[in-house]
Formats: C-alpha cells, structure tokens, sequence
C-alpha cells in the first residue's frame, strides 16, 4: 500500500485512540460498584473460565453504541469508515480491559441502512493482526462478504459494499479470519448493522429512545480486567455477562412499550430470555427481519448470532420498579442478564399491529431442484462437517442462481451447532420431521440444530454468485473447523 495510505491510518489510529477514552465504553461508575460480590459468584452454566474479576449487577447503565456517520454521501450511496483498533475501556469498574474495536469500542459503532440504499465501508485495520470483516445475515456480493481468507493485512485498508436490498433487519458485523474469528470476536471485533425501509417505519412500532439494539456475551476476566481467553475448543463460555459491553446493566425505561432488538453475540453460549415478573413478551422478528406477525411468548431462545426482534410493555410493571431480564440456561453469575428500571409515566403512541408484514412467500418443498445434507461431528480432533475440516481452497457445494434447495442438516455429536449459511435467508421446514417450534420462526440464518438431531431448511440462491461459507457459530467451532465453502454458480 502506498506511503499515504500509512500516514492517513496513523493519524486515524491517532484520533480515534482520543476519542476512545471519551466513548460509549467508558461508563460513569457509581460509587458502590465495587462494593461486595454479585450475583451468586461463579461457575454458571458450565463455566470454564478462570476469571477472578467480579461484579455487582445492575450498577452501570446500558450502554448505546453511537450510529455511525456517513463521511460522504452521493445519489446513491453512503460512505463510511472505521478504524479496527485496540483500546483500553472500562468493563469491570475501577478495571480496564484492553479490546479490539471497531473504531476503539464494542460493541463497535452501529450503522443505519436504507434498504435499496448501497452502503460502502471502508474498514482500515489498525490492529497487529490480519483481519476480515464480514456482515452477517447480509445479502452480499461475494468479493464484499468478508470470506475468511479475504484477509486485510495490518496497516492496510478494505472497501466492502453492501447492497441493502433484502428486507429491513438486524444484522451484525463481525471479524471472520479464518482460524482467528473467536478469538478475534471475544476482544471485541462486533457490531450492529440494521437495515430499516418505509414498510417498517409506516408500523409505528416503538421508535426512537425506545427502540434499542443490544448484544448479549459473556466474558471471562483476569483481577486486572484483562479477558481470561482460554480457546477451550467445545467453545469459550465465559462467567460475566455482558450487554453491549457493560457487565449486567440496567436501563431506565418509562412505562410505555419498547423494542429491543436483541443480539446474541456470545461465541458459544446460549440464553433462554424470560422476565422476572412472569410477564410475556412479543416477538415481531428474527434473523431475517418482521415475522408476518406478532407473536406472544413466555421465553426466547437463542443460540449464539440469533437475532430476535421483541417488544416489551412496561405498562405492566408500576412505577418504580424493575424488572429482570433472566436467562434461564444460566446459573449463579450468568441467571441475570440486564435490569429494565421503570422511572416515568408516559403515554404510548406506538402500535403493535397485527399484521407486520406479507412479504414473506414460504417456499414449498416441491420448489427445490436438490436436498444436500451435511453431518455436523467431531472427528480427530476437529469438528467436521461431512466429515472433513475445513480447507479454503476446496469447494463442497454449488448451488444454482435462481434455484431453491432444501438442507438437512444432521447433528453427530453430543453439542449443539448453531449452524449458519452465508449470502441469503433460509427457512426451517421441520426438526426430526416434526413442525419446527418458536426458536425456528421466521426467514433465517442461523438454526441451531441439537445432538443427534436433523434439522432441514429450505432457501432459494436469489441474489449473487461466488465464493461464500456456511459454517457451526459456536465460534471455536468454527476456528477448529467446521466451516466449507460453497460456491453459488450462474
Ligand atoms: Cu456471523 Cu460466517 O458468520
Ligand atoms: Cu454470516
Ligand atoms: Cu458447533
């Protein structure tokens, strides 16, 4: 790269080091937060992390990752630019963990897309490492879908373009170097990017303050606040959770309805979402955006890169208190996820309609031109997909543009695999040929598919040709290396 390039990424490395230390991440600590051990101490569902760290919950406030501003705009396209960097932030209070972020904070700033509205990012990588930045859950042209060897090396730069023509939903953007991804992922290479149109807007769901994205993950950390990484291969569980970056937040809210749009961007652990009061929730989407309509449920599940899409209504709680989001596949330090604080009274002039949307065609069976199935496994060491490793150079599956093809999906082994397919949204015609339940709604791509369990899914390859990977999302999985590539064909 020329000698410019390098003196323009020095002087953002520069600026951005500044700014980090008045971002998102560096939280004002109430004086009690140091104060006594939290939450039920260690060793939550399975933990095998050796942190020492530990936390009051509900001391810091939910951190809002900033919305990214365009540097430039034309006719038809947004520009941005972000500086992958390291940082040192405030996690634990009165700690400071050294990450690596987008732009020196995580989770990393959020971009906001119009859908048929092109967005080019140009991402610098100012961290000691090769990078790829992938977005997931987009429909992507294949040179900008951050394929885990389209390494961008240190002190070098990469523009990705994304087309922003599927339906309006939560994505999120992450690193995907091959072998590196967990690793890179738990210091904090994760973002949201959310893709809105005119349809959604015309809803009236919750907007504004209350409607908040936010990332759920679990971490482990030294006394210092260093992360504790130990790359266990089943997969990194960690004892503290964190919620956009803050261990166990609250989040004061009025007593009126709210959208979260809700991540999680765990490497390998699962929640079960449910509030302390009982009380349902709503779910309007998932991965691939609206569900054609609401639906009421006690819990949600979600594997590790879910999305889920809800609506809460405060109204059913007094003024004055809280009540807890909980995960009920947790245990001791990681049963409690964030506190919502009910502090106002306010009257609520959003809807929940009971139509969100028909723009979903579900796709028969008798569409698809093929069935592939794939075992998912551990074999020497690795884990495997039909059997093999992961290599970049070999290619397993080519599917045609403008064909439907139905996945089954087998799982044989004794861990589930969120299994995730890159470039489009599939969705799940049934589990050990029964109807899918709730954790299978929607247009999606991640399915987590259970021990000795099969899972088919069917998705029509309507967008872009060329190389893309599908792969498990238990990301030490993926690193060690159930992952292939396949190559959609013209
Ligand atoms: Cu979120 Cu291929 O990944
Ligand atoms: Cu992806
Ligand atoms: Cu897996």
């Amino acid at each position: 790269m020329s000698k410019e390039n390098k003196d323009s990424i020095e002087k953002r490395r520069k600026f951005l080091k500044s700014m980090a230390a008045g971002s998102a991440m560096a939280i004002p600590v109430s004086a009690g937060a140091m104060g006594g051990m939290g939450g039920g101490g260690f060793g939550g569902g399975g933990s095998t992390g050796g942190g020492t760290a530990s936390v009051t919950p509900f001391q810091v406030p939910l951190p809002i990752p900033p919305v990214l501003q365009p540097v430039s705009q034309d006719a038809t396209t947004d520009y941005y630019e972000i500086t992958q960097m390291e940082a040192d932030v405030e996690i634990i209070p009165g700690t400071t963990t050294r990450i690596w972020g987008y732009n020196g904070i995580t989770p990393g700033p959020t971009i906001v897309a119009q859908r048929g509205r092109e967005v080019k990012v140009r991402q610098y990588n100012a961290l000691p490492e090769h990078i790829t930045t992938h977005l997931h859950g987009g429909h992507i042209e294949a040179a900008s879908d951050g394929h885990p060897v389209d390494f961008v090396e240190p002190n070098n730069f990469k523009d990705y373009t994304y087309s922003n023509i599927q339906r309006a939903t939560t994505l999120w953007y992450h690193d995907h170097a091959e072998y590196l991804t967990a690793p890179h992922v738990y210091k904090g290479l994760a973002g949201f990017y959310i893709i809105t149109d005119d349809a959604e807007k015309s809803l009236n769901l919750p907007s504004g303050d209350k409607e908040v994205a936010f990332v759920i993950q679990d971490r482990s950390f030294n006394a210092d606040g260093s992360f504790a990484y130990t790359g266990n291969r089943s997969g990194e569980l960690g004892d503290t959770l964190i919620v956009n970056g803050a261990p166990q937040p609250y989040l004061e809210v009025s007593n009126t309805k709210y959208r979260f749009r809700i991540l999680n961007g765990s490497n390998r652990r699962e929640y079960i979402l449910a509030l302390s009061n009982g009380q349902q929730m709503t779910q309007i989407g998932t991965d691939g955006g609206l569900l054609p309509s609401p639906v009421n449920v006690d819990t949600i599940f979600m594997s590790p890169a879910y999305r889920s899409d809800i609506i809460i209504d405060f109204s059913q709680v007094p003024v004055g208190q809280s009540v807890v989001l909980q995960n009920l596949d947790g245990s001791g330090s990681t049963a409690e996820i964030m506190r919502f604080d009910v502090v106002r009274s306010e009257t609520d002039t959003s809807d929940v309609p009971a139509v969100l949307s028909t723009d979903v065609v579900p796709l028969q069976e008798s569409d698809a031109v093929v069935t592939r199935r794939f075992t998912f496994s551990m074999s020497r060491g690795n884990w495997v997909i039909n059997g093999q490793p992961y290599d970049s150079q070999r290619i397993d599956v080519n599917p045609k543009l403008g064909t439907t093809e139905i996945w089954e999906l087998t799982n044989r082994s004794m861990m589930n695999h969120p299994v995730h397919i890159h470039d489009i949204m599939w969705q799940v015609l049934d589990v050990n040929g029964q109807p899918p339940g709730e954790e299978y709604m929607g247009e999606r791509d991640v399915f987590v598919v259970r021990p000795m369990s099969t899972v088919r899914v069917i998705g029509r390859f309507d967008d872009y040709t060329g190389l893309y990977v599908f792969h498990c999302h238990n990301l030490e999985h993926e690193d060690f290396a159930m992952m292939a590539n396949f190559e959609v064909q013209p």
